[in-house]
């Protein structure tokens, strides 16, 4: 290769690389090593991948040809931080023995020689992608410098890829933004006549479950889970002293009471699809399917069917829970009358869904509880709730011996695998940010109700238990934030952290719960 078919053939590289695209940098590796075999003399290897500095100066591997992913190696954790080389702008040779810091990959020989190309962009992006080449081929001056070359093409690709993927994880912000002045609300109208606003978790979850055993679409589901927290916004406009009342209402009262649905109606005004999927649930939930609901009689599918499947949730849950003028229906009792009533209070096609639905609502409850979690308690849930990935895999020595105290981990185990599966999937920054929400939503949850049972019970380590769970939740937020800065290592960081941290604090701090078993009553 001469000087100008140098040019030519990196003008070309650079023309071809652009058109793929999209932020997959997989892609973009594969068709780079398609592309150099053509040129003559550039004797690659069908494998290369791109390391980039993640925010405390590690080097993650963040993409591959050829080599299996970063997580795929048995025993990961994060690499240690080096001091970034200074002005490392040409390409050079080097081996995963020489490389500092030295890189151990199982498929490759670690005497494998391999071009480095300095990955600097801006401020944006710092790493470096290794292409494994040929042993025989001795690279000339000119190959050096379309390898410079191909370095700096390649900086400019990598940096619009995490750009790219920086400006999905804001989208999910600005949609949040528009859905959180109303969020409040809904919360802030639970907040008065609930402590803990668990009813609200409890309700919406039962309806995304019920909704996914019939079938919905994702769109939807995440339609309802972000309005049905709504449900009863009306009631910010109901007096306290028919709200907050100690004990039934009377026939006027309740008049009074049946207004919020109105009320709400009227809050939630505009044509935007979610405030309308959020002002057909506080008008509707009341309604009901043989048409003798409030407040306009609707009937059958007359009324909205997000309506229908949060006024099943509701229902359900104001049964099995306590309110200060009766105890929660047992379990089988409330399932019982919910089936008796399809057809006539609600959409039989709704309760058989609920019926479905029934193993992951049962979970859903105990997830999500008030009341403080019984060290005696056991649960005998179906396997088949869980989630089938196994990043993180549950094991029996897991268990601390308090049954919903493993339920609860199990789910974070659940999220987590989630989450791996939207980053191993390459579902991209926007998913990563949603479930990374989710979790870390729940996590404030679970440390809290296991809080709240150490206090009841006068568990010692409760300040230590306290404050390992506030660097935790504070960790999760860091992440989060790296999401906007660098989403290609952050959400690798991140299911490294929450694998060790999770398995490391239950092993060594929750296991020790297991002296709560068998305590009476505790301290009250
Ligand atoms: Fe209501
Ligand atoms: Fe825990
Ligand atoms: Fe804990």
């Amino acid at each position: 290769m001469d000087k100008d078919q140098e040019i030519l053939a990196i003008s070309r590289l650079v023309f071809e690389l652009t058109k793929i695209g999209d932020a997959d940098l997989d892609k973009m590796l594969a068709r780079l090593f398609d592309l150099l075999q053509t040129l003559p003399g550039i004797l690659v290897q069908p494998r290369s991948l791109i390391l980039l500095r993640n925010s405390r100066g590690a080097l993650i591997q963040v993409a591959q040809h050829g080599l299996a992913p970063v997580w795929a190696k048995a025993e990961l954790a994060i690499p240690p931080a080096v001091p970034s080389p200074p002005d490392e702008e040409a390409a050079y040779l080097a081996t995963p023995a020489s490389l500092d810091p030295p890189l151990a990959l199982p498929e490759v020989d670690a005497a494998a020689p391999c071009f480095v190309l300095p990955l600097n962009e801006g401020t944006q992006v710092a790493g470096r992608a290794l292409l494994f080449i040929d042993p025989a081929w001795q690279p000339d001056a000119i190959e050096f410098e379309f390898m410079s070359d191909l370095a700096k093409a390649l900086s400019v690709l990598v940096s619009r890829c995490v750009i790219n993927e920086t400006l999905r994880v804001r989208e999910v912000e600005l949609e949040d933004a528009r859905t959180d002045a109303i969020r409040r609300l809904g919360t802030a109208s639970e907040y008065r006549d609930n402590e803990t606003g668990m009813h609200i978790m409890r309700m919406t979850h039962f309806a995304t479950a019920i909704a996914k055993a019939m079938g919905l679409p994702a769109e939807t589901r995440e339609l309802l889970s972000i309005c049905a927290p709504m449900h009863d916004v009306g009631k910010i406009g109901i007096p306290d002293a028919i709200l907050l009342k100690p004990g039934r209402l009377s026939s006027d009262e309740f008049e009074v009471m049946k207004r919020h649905t109105d009320i709400g109606k009227r809050l939630l005004t505009g044509e935007d699809s979610l405030i309308q999927a959020a002002r057909d649930i506080a008008a509707s939930h009341h309604e009901r399917w043989d048409g003798s609901g409030y407040p306009d009689g609707l009937a059958g599918e007359a009324i909205p069917l997000l309506a229908r499947i949060c006024a099943v949730s509701d229902v359900f849950d104001a049964l099995t829970s306590v309110r200060p003028y009766k105890r929660p229906w047992p379990l089988d009792e409330a399932v019982a009358w919910v089936r008796a009533n399809a057809g006539t209070h609600f959409d039989p096609g709704v309760v058989a869904a609920f019926d479905l639905a029934l193993p992951e609502i049962m979970r859903i409850r105990e997830l999500y509880r008030d009341d403080i979690i019984d060290p005696n308690q056991v649960l005998n849930f179906p396997e088949t709730v869980y989630s089938s990935a196994d990043w993180v895999r549950w094991e029996d020595s897991l268990s601390v011996g308090i049954d919903v105290i493993d339920e609860h981990h199990r789910y974070l185990f659940d999220l987590t695998n989630d989450l791996f599966e939207v980053v191993s999937n390459k579902r991209g920054a926007r998913e990563v940010a949603r479930v990374l929400k989710a979790l870390d939503q729940y996590v404030q949850v679970h440390f809290r109700a296991e809080e709240r049972m150490m206090d009841h019970y006068g568990y010692r380590a409760l300040p230590h238990q306290q404050h390992q769970h506030g660097q935790f939740e504070q960790r999760l937020r860091d992440f989060y934030n790296e999401l906007h800065s660098n989403p290609l290592t952050a959400q690798f960081d991140v299911l490294v952290y929450l694998r060790s941290w999770l398995v490391k604090h239950i092993v060594h701090e929750d296991a020790q719960l297991r002296e709560l078993v068998g305590s009476p009553a505790g301290r009250v």
